[in-house]
């Protein structure tokens, strides 16, 4: 049996969980709390990294505490301590990490550093008990990534995005037209009742042999669109979030549907390949939707975690802390290891 406690502390959302795997059975979640961020940078319009890490101090004992309760467990019955190191906010990555040292080294456990997209890569494995290899997109707030998940530490990125990342485009053109912090859910629901035709955005990178995604033109013709309706009423507002989001799926489903044919040749033998969605753009049900629709095309199989596993949380940080232990790679010295901003 190993047990985790893992702690998630890299943007907004403080975390801590407590993940059990016992010989021979699937993965539990023990404990998953996360406190959200969002109420405290929602005046800015995003999130300041100062404000993030005074709240990740103030919150984390506490956190760390809850999700010991919650597991019944006390830290001598964690058999190691796993927190994310990078890459993310540097104060939030500072706290999670210097945290889990001090717990680890008083307790006398095993410290494992972990890499949070590593956390997001490896949690259908926890969630759906996944088998090397398959492929991850990940859609967040900092990353638009398609990585090839062939094993434990063994990833190779196909495609990432080389100017915003997609959360940040929904964010952004959320903020353009007024609507509150955070964009997307709120871009997403005012869409319903808007026209995705009115406006013919551009869908970026469609067609083209390179792999990757950009949003920074979309998000330029967004702002056209907005200040050539403006002063933009309710219909007008709802018609640019619809045009946006038929934008965005479309040309998503396009680089995706690349990486599912470049995977098809690299593993013929793989009767139902797997595409697994991660981040919080994951939530988007026209997202889902195009991405589905793309997977059954190319014969694969399509996995989104729950959303609460979707977005950041510390229960993917103490799954890879067990997933590194039973791979024999706890890596070298943590207690040393110094967090990094970009990994
Ligand atoms: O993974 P996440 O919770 O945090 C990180 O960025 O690490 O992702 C947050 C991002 C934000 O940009 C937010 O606007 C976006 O995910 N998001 C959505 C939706 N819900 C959250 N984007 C589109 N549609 C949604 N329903
Ligand atoms: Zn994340």
């Amino acid at each position: 049996m190993i047990r985790v406690l893992g702690i998630e502390t890299s943007c907004d959302e403080t975390a801590a969980s407590v993940v059990v795997l016992r010989e021979g059975d699937a993965p539990e979640i023990l404990s998953n709390v996360v406190l959200s961020q969002i109420e405290d940078h929602a005046a800015f319009g995003g999130v300041v990294p100062e404000i993030a890490a005074r709240a990740h101090v103030e919150a984390l004992d506490g956190i760390v505490e809850a999700a010991l309760a919650d597991a019944g467990v006390d830290l001598a019955a964690v058999d190691a301590v796993a927190a994310t190191a990078g890459p993310g906010l540097v104060g939030g990555l500072i706290v999670g990490l210097m945290t889990a040292k001090a717990v680890a080294s008083a307790a006398g456990k095993p410290l494992l550093a972990i890499n949070h997209l590593e956390g997001h890569a490896l949690t259908a494995r926890l969630t759906d008990g996944l088998r090397f290899p398959y492929l991850l997109l990940l859609v967040s707030g900092g990353h638009t990534q398609i990585v090839l998940v062939r094993g434990v530490g063994d990833y190779q990125r196909w495609a990432t995005t080389i100017d915003d990342a997609l959360g940040e485009a929904f964010d952004k053109t959320a903020k353009m037209l007024g609507l509150p912090y955070p964009g997307g859910p709120n871009v997403e629901k005012t869409a319903k009742g808007g026209d995705p035709t009115r406006f013919a955005f551009p869908r970026p990178m469609k067609g083209s042999a390179q792999p990757d995604f950009s949003f920074a033109g979309l998000k330029t013709a967004v702002r056209q669109a907005a200040s050539a309706a403006a002063p933009l009423s309710d219909r007008d507002v709802a018609d640019i979030c619809a045009s946006f989001q038929a934008a965005v799926s479309d040309a998503l489903a396009d680089r995706v549907g690349r990486c599912l044919q470049r995977f098809r040749e690299t593993f013929p033998d793989i009767g139902t390949p797997v595409l697994v969605i991660a981040g919080g753009v994951a939530a988007n049900r026209e997202i889902r939707a195009s991405l589905e629709a793309q997977c059954r095309e190319h014969g694969f199989r399509f996995i989104a975690p729950p959303h609460e596993l979707c977005t950041d949380n510390a229960a993917m940080i103490a799954w890879a802390g067990i997933e590194r232990l039973r791979a024999g790679l706890a890596g070298g010295d943590a207690f040393a290891f110094v967090p990094r901003s970009r990994w």
